[in-house]
Order: C-alpha cells, then structure tokens, then sequence
C-alpha cells in the first residue's frame, strides 16, 4: 500500500499545481441556478429553484436530499452538460455555459449508472478510459496498480465487466472515471451497492485525493457519509434546506435524540412501528436493540423520556437525526407518518414451525471459480432473514439459484417445500423475486408493467384487475399509472418492482438490494412494509449494503467468498464486534470485524461508521 500511497501523492500533487496555478476564488461558484424540466405527459417539473452556493478548492463537499432533490440535475449542470435557464455556475474558473468542453478536459463526472462496456474485460474498461483521455504507457502503469489496489479489482482483471457482481461494477466505474487525472471530481452516489468494506476504502483514497489537492463534490444517500465531509448542501424538491458543516445540521435534532429500550419480549422493529405513530416523534429507526428516537421540540423535554411506556436515555445527535427534522419542517408532518401498510394476507396456511426456505451444502462454480461455496440455512415462516456480505461474495448467484434462475452445481434446496432443482414452475409459484438493479420495462407504462408481471405470474381476468388495482392503491402508484417506469423518481421504481413481485401473492419474497440507491426516506417505508408482510407470515430473505437495516431482520448470514461465516441474530451477530469508546457495537462493526477476521487482515483504522 506504501507505492501505492506515493504514486497517489505524486499524481495529486500535480493536481495541487494545477489547482493553484488556475486559482480563482472557488472552485465552484453557482448564483441563482434554476433549470426545470418538461416530462413526457406535457408536465414541467423545476428541478432546481434559485440555487447559490460555493465550494473552495480543495473541499470534499456532499449534496444530499431525497429522491427527486435536483441532485442529479445539480451535478450534470456542474459538469456543463446540460445548461442553466437562469443564472450562472463557474466551475474552475470557467463560465459552463460559455465553454462546457473546456470544463470536461479538467474535471470527471462519474454518473449514477455509469457505461461500462460490458462485452469487455476489466482490463479492457480501464485502456478504453485509459485512451480516451490520452493517458502514456508510463502513467498507465502507476494509475492502474492504484486503481486495482483500491478497489480490489486486481486479481478480475481478466474478467468480462458484464460478469462482475453489482458492487464490483460501481467500483469499476469509479476507477475508470478516476483515470486521466483530474482536478475536480463530480461523483453521483459512488457508493450505492459498495459493500461496507469496500465503501470505508473508497473514503479512504477519497479523503487522500481530497488531502492532496483535489475538490470533490459527491451526492450520496449513506448520510454517514455527508457527515464525514466538510461541507454540505441539503437539498429538497429543488430547493436549497441548508448549507454549510455538517454539524450544522446534526445540531438541529440537538436535546431530540433519544435511545429507547423495547418492553422485554417486543422486537425492536414492532416497538419502532408503534413508536411511529406518536405524532410527538419525526423518526424512529432499530440500532442496536434499541430504537432510536428523534422528537418535535417540545416545551417539557422531561415528558418525553418515556416512550409508549419504555425508558429512553439522551443520546447525541448526528448528521442523520438533523437531516430528518430539516426534512420534517420541510416536507409538513405527514413523513413519519405516511399510513402504515394495510394488512395484506397472502399466506396461506399456518405456521408449523418446519422451515420455508432451507439450503445445504448449496453449490456454484463458473469454470474453476467457486461463486457459492457449500452454503447451509434455513429460514421460518414470517422470518425476516438477512443475507449480508462484501460485494461478490455469492449473493446474487445464491438469490437466482433459489429462484430457480441458476441451476446449482450441488447441494440441495427447498423452497415451501418444493425441491428447486426437481420442480422449478412449482416452486416460482410460491416466491416473488425483486432483483438486484431491477428488472423493470423502461418503456413500458407504470401500468403496463404491472400487466406484464400479472401474465407471467399466469393472473387473468378478474383477478389480474384486481391485483393491479390493489398493487396501484398500495404503493401509492395510481398518479403514475400511465408514465413510462423509467422516468419514475427513484423511490417509485423501487415501489414498481416490489408491487411487480407481490401481486400473484407469493408466501416468500427474496429482495437483491431493494433499498440500494433509495433516499432516508423511501428506506424507511420501504422497511415499514417489509416488517408489515412478515407480520402477516410472509417469509423475506433479503440483502443490504446498509448495515443499520440488518437490525430488522430476525437472523442474518454474513458470507464471503462463497462461505458463510457467521449467522445468527443482530445480537449475535454483534457480538463478534469490540465495544468501541462511548457507544455500542454496531452491525457495520460487526460486518467488518469478521469480514476481516476471516481474510485475516488487521482491523481498520477508520471505518467511516467508526467516527
Ligand atoms: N456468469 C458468471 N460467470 C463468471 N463469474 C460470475 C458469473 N456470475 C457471477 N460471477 C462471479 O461470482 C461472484 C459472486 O457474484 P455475486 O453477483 O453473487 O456477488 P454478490 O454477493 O451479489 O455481490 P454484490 O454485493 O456486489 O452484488 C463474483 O466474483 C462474480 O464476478
Ligand atoms: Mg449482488
């Protein structure tokens, strides 16, 4: 790591000269920016309202806000590729709508799907990007032991990019966009799908980057991740809520955060869902067995330290806690509060207590690559079970092989008691599938997909209507019905695909990353729903690179390289993890400490999570 360190130095120190040379008071400089856009059904949307703001050379500067913020818009007028309708953004000193082109050869901009040749290697991504930007066979060499170190792409360099799980791929991205030295980067959620590990490596060379000279400014839904920066912009619905440190924000929630204690024998998801429907309370969320609440103010603070007849102690607020009450303020009361899920009872029969789901010695090769290696577990009805791991350590393949997708190399699988490998059809007509980067027609109608999804699951007639009408008024679809999917905001794709997997009313649902790219808020109901159907006996395996969201589920398996190597309960689990000064363990703790353990590599220095 030490060479690597060096060359990274010496390629930002030649940014740090040009950023001076080119000095100008800051690296960008945006004054009364609005920008809307007119929608396919004639709608004009303003995706950015009267936006000014500055960052200085040298800053690591976030931009957060829900789905639908402006963040996207914010960042393609930032890298001069769309323009302004009123105002003016310099970006290095350049007026962007008087010379984009010149912003381009200076800067990157990483998109939030970013275009990797999938027919080609990894290899072959990286001298694509490579010639692009004119980069000599010298300066190649150091950049791509660099790059290859960070991301831990090193020893795939030979593999098709189109075979590369999903966080392997946004790394990818990453390294290709860093290529051609940069003095600005403009990131679009860089790390949605990277694993833990992965992510706290990525801030890692970020915060080096940053150190050494270059000015990034990244939009991100991992608010752990604004918090770590030195300045942010909170934008909603266009506008700009707040900007500056990110202890201004935290500071809004301060004297509101609490961490309150479930009555014996309730799970924390259960005592979180009937803390929700206080009015008094913005946000509740599980961490670490607890349930973490933020208040309105309120005048008689004392009152409020008994919830729904628990104790709850003071705790500090951070980034997270003060985005909610901002957002809270902004968006009226009705956030925490959306209706709860109405009941929905899809399952049939009871609960015997025999398993739904039950996997071993479960198997996958590629050619001599073992994909899945020997995995064993078993999850009960109206279980919410968590599959956790770095990014390509068999989830997916393990998802396809249970859906019946992939056909397993060994081992058995039984899925509502049907062998998978024996009875494919029969055992499909139990699961319903959200995959990963979901499978959505982007062309088709919010409507039409629904449709589409009816027939395949073999609904007709009156049930098929029926089923659309229930999917359209339970995920609040209906105002979309007749908008291509792909121009949904981002949390409504999300509501799209899981309706899609629920309406032939399956008793197990295997979710691939649903909540990856989804905004605080979308997460959160997203969950709310989830604890819903387990509740009526629908049986969930999902998987998550948020590890605060694995404090829903009842069990999780950490796997990596193909092997499980820990499961149990969120306790459990937790368990593995040293107490860090001043709070508790967390899952993130948890994940990483036997992660490593079982690579056997030293424990991090700075996980971001460990702040
Ligand atoms: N068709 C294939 N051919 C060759 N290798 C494959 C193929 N499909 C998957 N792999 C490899 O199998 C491993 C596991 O991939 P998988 O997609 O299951 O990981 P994952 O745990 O879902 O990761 P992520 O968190 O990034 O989504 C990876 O190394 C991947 O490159
Ligand atoms: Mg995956």
């Amino acid at each position: 790591m030490g060479d690597t360190r060096l060359a990274i130095r010496k390629v930002a120190f030649k940014h740090a000269l040009a950023v001076t040379a080119s000095a100008t008071a800051a690296a960008l400089l945006v004054e009364g920016v609005s920008k809307s856009f007119r929608r396919e059904t004639g709608e004009s949307v303003l995706a950015l309202d009267n936006i000014s703001f500055a960052v200085g050379h040298g800053a690591l500067a976030a931009l957060v806000g829900p789905d639908g913020a402006g963040k996207t818009s914010l960042l393609r007028l930032l890298a001069g590729l769309i323009k302004a309708e009123r105002g003016r953004l310099s970006v290095l000193g350049i007026d962007a709508a008087r010379d984009p082109q010149a912003i381009q050869s200076r800067i990157a901009y990483m998109p939030q799907r970013f275009g990797l040749y999938e027919d080609l290697t990894v290899r072959e991504n990286l001298d694509l990007y490579a010639d692009l930007h004119a980069v000599t066979a010298d300066a190649r060499r150091t950049q791509y032991t660099r790059l290859m170190d960070m991301t831990g792409l090193g020893s795939f360099k030979q593999r098709l990019s189109g075979k590369l799980s999903g966080g392997m791929k946004q790394k990818l991205g990453l390294a290709c966009t860093l290529i051609g030295s940069p003095e600005l980067l403009l990131l679009d959620e860089p790390t949605v799908g990277v694993d833990p590990l992965s992510r706290s490596e990525l801030w890692e060379i970020i915060r080096q980057l940053v150190k050494d000279g270059l000015t990034v400014l990244l939009s991100t839904s991992y608010l752990d991740e604004a918090e770590a920066c030195e300045w942010v912009l909170v934008l909603n619905e266009g506008r700009k809520l707040a900007e500056g440190p990110p202890a201004h924000v935290s500071e809004l929630a301060h004297g509101r955060t609490f961490l309150a204690e479930p009555p014996a024998g309730t799970k924390a998801r259960d005592f979180q869902a009937r803390l929700l429907i206080d009015p008094d309370i913005i946000d509740a969320v599980p961490e670490s067995g607890l349930v973490r609440v933020v208040t309105q103010l309120h005048a008689d603070q004392s009152a409020l330290r008994t919830f729904a007849g628990a104790t709850a102690r003071p705790t500090p607020a951070r980034f997270e806690d003060g985005f909610m009450v901002l957002l809270h303020q902004a968006k009226g009361a009705d956030t925490a509060h959306a209706n709860p899920p109405e009941a929905e009872v899809p399952v049939s029969g009871r609960d015997n207590g025999a398993p739904v789901v039950e996997v071993r010695d479960l198997e996958r090769r590629f050619g001599d690559f073992v994909a899945v290696d020997h995995v064993t577990f078993s999850v009960k009805r109206g279980e919410i079970f968590g599959l956790l791991g770095p990014n390509g350590a068999g989830k997916t393949t393990t998802f396809r092989m249970l859906c019946g997708l992939l056909p397993p190399s060994g081992g058995t699988l039984t899925v509502a008691g049907v062998d998978v490998r024996r009875d494919r059809a029969s055992a499909r007509q139990h699961l319903g599938y959200v995959a990963q980067m979901f499978s959505l027609y982007g062309q088709l109608t919010v409507g039409e997909n629904l449709d589409f999804f009816a027939r395949a699951y073999g609904l007709g007639g009156n049930q098929k209507r029926d089923r659309i009408a229930w999917a359209l008024s339970q995920f609040n679809l209906e105002p979309f019905v007749n908008l291509p999917s792909a121009h949904l905001p981002g949390g409504f794709k999300q509501r799209l695909a899981m309706a899609a997997a629920l309406l032939h009313r399956p008793e197990i649902l295997f979710l691939d990353e649903p909540t990856s790219g989804a905004d605080p808020f979308a997460r959160r109901e997203f969950w709310r729903r989830i604890t819903a159907l387990a509740a009526e006996g629908v049986t969930v395996i999902v998987t998550t690179h948020f590890m605060a969201e694995a404090e829903y589920c009842d069990r999780a398996a950490i796997l990596d390289s193909g092997k499980v190597l820990a499961q149990g309960t969120p306790a459990e689990l937790r368990g593995h993890a040293s107490q860090k000064a001043g709070r508790m363990a967390t899952m993130e703790d948890a994940f990483i400490a036997i992660v490593l353990k079982a690579r056997g590599e030293p424990a991090l220095k700075s996980a971001l999570a460990a702040r």
